[in-house]
């Protein structure tokens, strides 16, 4: 194929694709994300993701598969499953999963039928599409009753799940959440589930990492199954996993596979294994403390500042700001935002007058900015830009002069720095005019349009 003709391949086959990616990269460098659910996996994994295991058919499990050439497949497989289950305590884990909502699937699949009755976490008060929500799969084939956080603390009402589950008796309670910045009493939500005789799935998607670091309580022991996606704040790769007691492995391994999915995206597994051997390293708790800190930090500051946050805090790594006192809706809040180069979502609050396309609230997570290496001070920092945007919507040259600020602040913690081969950072840093190389205090070269 010539690869070593060509200086940069994507460049020569797809310019359009790979101009894409360089913006987006040059965005990724030069932005500040507060989005709690994205995070900048390593080189490492970024490479073993980029890999060529992407090449290989390996339906089946280790040792089991439908396909020959499997043996260099099945040792990264392998990695993963033994270090799943080693930082989470679990005897099984299935590491084939897509995405977070077909780990979700699959475990439905496993033990429900069309029709049965499951409880979760209403998607307004912070759950998510895949635990009932209408418009999914979850909401069109099973009887859904939410529960939800009291109007009072903002926090789930233990109570109302108790009363729900007496009540209703569902087959199966969900906890979990996207946007709830408290932890979940695990242990309660167990006993409850036992209490009805219902399954329990609790879903970590987002204080995964948190778990793994021994920061957040772990729903192992409680649960009878735990997903999780790999590429929030465990930093890995897009994806799902699933943990189990052993007696559930063989069911939850025929339901991932052939159950809803074919062969399993290896590429992907092996830089899910990158990201577990990362995960048991000691710096990976210490990056984990300092997401936490980094929130605390946020948040106070915020609130220093008149904002206020949902619950009044958080125990994890996200927090919820009330617009309401602004007058200002989230959908709004985060497009200004946007200009003055921070990204994050808008996002309903508990009880929000706004529909969901307006939304009372923004949520913002600080696990991405830690990766950058940026820590109190640089929170500080951003609170106080995120202050003056959200009071001073007219003012659209205080935007542009923060988007330059936080232009400088973003080149001071720089990513996928000392990349080297065919791999994109590199290409976009190899003078396509995107990047802005911009020696700190030195002339800015001109940038294109992003
Ligand atoms: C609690 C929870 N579960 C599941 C998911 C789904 O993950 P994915 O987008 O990988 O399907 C998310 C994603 O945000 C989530 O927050």
């Amino acid at each position: 194929m010539g690869l070593e003709a060509m200086a940069n391949p994507l460049q020569v086959v797809d310019p359009e694709v790979y101009e894409a990616v360089c913006r987006d990269l040059h965005r990724q460098l030069t932005r500040i994300d507060l989005i709690a659910a994205e995070n900048y996996v390593s080189a490492a994994v970024l490479i073993a993701t980029g890999s060529v295991m992407t090449n290989k058919y390996a339906e089946g499990y280790p040792a089991a598969r439908y396909y020959g050439g499997c043996e260099w497949i099945d040792v990264a497989e392998r990695l993963a499953i033994e270090r799943a289950k080693q930082i989470f305590g679990a005897q099984h884990a299935n590491v084939q999963p897509h995405c977070g909502t077909q780990a979700n699937m699959a475990v439905y699949f496993a033990i429900l039928k069309p029709g049965d009755t499951i409880m979760a976490l209403d998607l307004a008060h912070g759950g998510h599409l895949s635990h009932g929500a209408p418009k999914s799969f979850c909401g069109a084939l099973y009887n859904v009753v939410p529960y939800g956080v009291s109007r009072e603390t903002e926090s789930i009402d233990m109570d109302q799940v108790r009363d729900l589950a007496v009540k209703h008796r569902p087959r199966l309670i969900v906890t979990g959440a996207s946007s709830y910045p408290r932890f979940i009493d695990f242990a309660r939500f167990g006993e409850v589930a036992r209490e009805v005789g219902a399954w329990l799935m609790a879903d970590v998607a987002h204080p995964a990492g948190l778990i793994a670091a021994g920061l957040h309580p772990t729903p192992v022991p409680h649960a009878d199954f735990v997903t999780a996606t790999t590429h929030k704040t465990m930093r890995g790769p897009r994806g799902g996993i699933i943990l189990c007691k052993g007696e559930h492995a063989a069911k939850i391994d025929s339901q991932v596979f052939p159950g809803i999915q074919g062969g399993p995206m290896m590429h992907t597994i092996a830089g899910k294994a990158v990201a577990l051997k990362e995960a048991l390293e000691p710096d990976f708790a210490e990056y984990q403390a300092q997401i936490l800190a980094n929130c605390q930090a946020m948040l106070r500051e915020l609130q220093d500042r008149g904002h206020r946050i949902v619950t009044g805090g958080s125990d994890n790594h996200l927090f919820l700001v009330d617009l309401r006192s602004l007058g200002m809706a989230g959908r709004l809040a985060c497009q200004l935002l946007d200009e003055a180069g921070i990204t994050l979502n808008q996002n309903l609050i508990p009880f929000d007058p706004r529909s969901a396309r307006e939304t009372s609230g923004i949520r913002i997570g600080t696990p991405a900015v830690t990766t950058r290496g940026m820590r109190e001070p640089e929170m500080h920092l951003i609170a106080d830009w995120l202050d003056r945007v959200l009071r001073r919507p007219d003012d659209a040259g205080l935007r542009a002069r923060i988007r330059a600020e936080v232009e400088d602040l973003c080149l001071q913690f720089p990513i996928y720095t000392g990349l080297s081969g065919t791999f994109v950072p590199e290409l976009a840093l190899a003078g396509t005019g995107i990047l802005p190389v911009r020696p700190t205090g030195g002339t800015p070269v001109p940038l294109g349009p992003d």
